[in-house]
């Protein structure tokens, strides 16, 4: 049986939640979308009322596709708000485990029982956050790229326990979203994408800390001998500093392996709370 999907709660207002929200609505889903961060959320608010004119103005948009996008998203005040009549929940809160935990246990509480936990962490796998429910076969992996609005692939994971219903409902959304679904049959840490992004990301931060090139020039270096369209420490100030430092430390604490540690370049910048783009500064100067 295919599950129809018509509410869509995102529980996260950063760097990924509005935009994913924003998808959604211009797709025509009925959106509301959180986060627990007053000033955030005002942003995320911000952002999207500017988005929406702007895209009028350029004529990417039109007035009446405009129109539905804004009214068919909700910023609302808390998860409960959000959350208590959604058909589909995409968590985007912060990348650490006890945290997502305990808004599962939460979502599980507030929402109908047919609802679809949905996870949209870079790197945590959902069978990690399935036993703080009481629907394990309704929660998955559906993780979205940066920036949302532009990227088009969605990875889909269906850990052994999803329902194939599950899956077919969050691929179906994704479509409807206009996004490039693909579906892993198993769980492995990283996903597809971000497991060819970290050897990247680990090479450059390795020569880096080894003294043999500047961030600028490898950036460079992987831009155009490799055609990739950012380089490594470019893409780390756009995802987030903060959030690579939590991933690196994250699997750490999973595996205990030292070399899972953040590099001392990373490290750094974490302290300094130089967490890239959204802050102004990372490795590069935004100001
Ligand atoms: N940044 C990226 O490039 C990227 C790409 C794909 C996936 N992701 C994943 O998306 C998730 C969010 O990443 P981000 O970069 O948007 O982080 P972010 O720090 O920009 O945003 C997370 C937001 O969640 C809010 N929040 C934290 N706990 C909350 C709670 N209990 N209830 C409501 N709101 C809460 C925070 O206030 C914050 O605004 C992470 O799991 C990350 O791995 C990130």
């Amino acid at each position: 049986m295919n599950m129809e999907i018509n509410k869509i709660a995102v529980i996260g207002a950063g760097n990924m939640g509005h935009q994913i929200a924003m998808c959604a609505a211009l797709s025509g889903f009925s959106v509301r979308c959180t986060d627990n961060n007053a000033d955030i959320l005002g942003k995320a608010v911000q952002f999207a009322d500017n988005y929406w004119t702007e895209r009028v103005n350029k004529g990417k948009l039109t007035e009446e596709a405009a129109k539905a996008a804004r009214e068919n998203l909700v910023f609302a005040p808390s998860v409960q708000s959000a959350a208590e009549d959604a058909d589909l929940v995409i968590e985007a809160i912060i990348e650490k485990l006890v945290i997502k935990r305990t808004l599962f246990a939460e979502l599980d509480k507030i929402c109908p029982a047919h609802t679809i936990l949905a996870t949209n962490s870079s790197y945590i796998a959902s069978s990690k956050i399935t036993d703080a429910t009481s629907r394990p076969d309704k929660v998955c992996n559906m993780h979205f790229f940066n920036p949302a609005l532009v990227m088009k692939l969605v990875e889909v994971v269906q850990g052994s326990h999803v329902s194939d219903e599950t899956v077919e409902a969050v691929m179906t959304v994704a479509t409807k979203m206009n996004k490039t679904p693909v579906l892993l049959h198993k769980e492995i840490y990283g996903f597809l994408v971000n497991r060819f992004l970290q050897a990247t990301r680990q090479e450059a931060l390795k020569l880096l800390d080894m003294g043999v090139a500047s961030h600028e020039d490898i950036d460079l270096a992987v831009k155009n001998g490799l055609g990739y369209p950012m380089g490594p420490f470019e893409l780390m100030d756009l995802t987030g500093i903060d959030l690579a430092y939590h991933t690196y430390m994250e699997k750490y604490k999973d595996s205990g392996d030292p070399a899972d540690r953040p590099s001392p370049t990373v490290v750094e910048k974490f302290t300094k709370g130089e967490w890239g783009k959204k802050v102004g500064k990372g490795f590069y100067d935004y100001s």
